[in-house]
C-alpha cells in the first residue's frame, strides 16, 4: 500500500478543465518534484489533495482512507499537511505563536474552553506549548521564537511555513514553490530541512520551478503539462526527455 495514491483525478472550475486524470502514487520518505509550465494544473492538484479544491473526477487515498471529499482538517488528522504563504496576522504573531496556531491541541481561540474546559484543555494545551518547542529545536530556531513575523525575512518566513507543517507530526507534506523570495543561503538550509524531515519517514511533495533545487531533493519528478502528467521519472532522465524538455521550457 502506498501512502498517498491519486488515480485519474480531475478537477474542473468554471468550465476550466485544470487537473485530467491524473495518477500518482507517493511512498514514505519519499520526495517527489512537480514540474510544468505556468498553467499546469500543479497547484490545482496540490489544492485537490489538500482539501481546498473540490475533486470532479477519480480518488484520493492516505494511508488506504479515501479522502477524496474529506474536509482539510480531517486529512490533518490522518496525516496530511500543506503549507500555506503566511498572511497577514503572520506579522502580528510572533514565531512561538504562530506554530501554536498550527498545532492539534490548539485550543487558544476558544474563550469557553479556556474558562470550563479543565484538566483535558490544559493538559491538550500543555502537549501543543511543548509540540512548539520540539519543531523549534529540530529547526535550531528557539532563538527567534519570540520574533514577529514582521521582523522575518522571505526565506526565514518559509522556514516558518515548514515548521507550521510539522507540527501536527504529518506523515506527507504538500509544498507550493517553498523557495520563492528565499535568499539562495536559505534555499539550501530549507532543502537541508526538507532533507531531513525526509529522513525521518515523512513523505514530500512539493511543486518546484528552480531546477537546480529539483535535482537536488527530488527522488522523482512528475512532469505536468495542460493538466496531464506527461512524464515520470528521475530528474536525469526527465531532463535527457526531448518532448518533456519542449514541453517545460514552452
Ligand atoms: N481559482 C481559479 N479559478 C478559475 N481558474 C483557475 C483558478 N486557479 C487556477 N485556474 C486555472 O486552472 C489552470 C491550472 O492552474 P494552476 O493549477 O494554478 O497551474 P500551475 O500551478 O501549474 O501554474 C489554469 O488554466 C488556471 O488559469
Ligand atoms: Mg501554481
Amino acid at each position: 500500500m502506498n501512502l498517498l495514491e491519486i488515480d485519474n483525478l480531475d478537477v474542473t472550475f468554471s468550465g476550466i478543465h485544470a487537473v485530467r486524470g491524473v495518477s500518482l502514487k507517493v511512498e514514505p520518505g519519499e520526495i517527489v518534484g512537480i514540474i510544468g509550465p505556468n498553467g499546469a494544473g500543479k497547484s490545482s492538484l496540490l489544492g485537490a489533495v489538500g482539501g481546498q479544491l473540490p475533486v470532479t473526477g477519480g480518488r484520493i487515498s492516505l494511508d488506504g482512507t479515501d479522502i477524496t471529499h474529506a474536509k482539510p482538517d480531517q486529512r490533518a488528522r490522518i496525516g496530511l499537511s500543506r503549507s500555506f504563504q503566511t498572511t497577514s496576522e503572520f506579522a502580528w504573531m510572533t514565531v512561538f505563536e504562530n506554530l501554536a496556531v498550527s498545532g492539534a491541541g490548539y485550543k487558544g481561540a476558544s474563550f469557553l474552553g479556556a474558562l470550563i474546559g479543565g484538566k483535558a484543555f490544559k493538559e491538550a494545551e500543555m502537549k501543543n506549548v511543548e509540540r512548539v518547542w520540539e519543531v523549534l529545536s529540530e529547526f535550531d530556531m528557539i532563538d527567534m521564537a519570540n520574533s514577529f513575523g514582521r521582523e522575518l525575512s522571505g526565506g526565514q518566513r518559509r522556514l516558518v511555513e515548514l515548521m507550521r507543517c510539522l507540527m501536527q507530526k504529518p506523515k506527507i507534506i504538500l509544498l507550493d514553490e517553498p523557495m520563492v523570495g528565499v535568499a539562495p543561503h536559505l534555499v539550501s538550509r530549507i532543502g537541508d530541512e526538507c532533507l531531513r524531515i525526509k529522513d525521518s519517514g515523512v513523505a514530500l511533495v512539493l511543486i518546484e520551478h528552480a531546477l537546480e533545487v529539483v535535482e537536488r531533493l527530488c527522488d522523482r519528478v512528475v512532469v505536468m503539462a495542460d493538466g496531464a502528467v506527461i512524464a515520470e521519472a528521475t530528474y536525469a532522465e526527465v531532463m535527457s526527455s526531448g518532448a518533456v524538455r519542449s514541453a517545460y521550457l514552452g
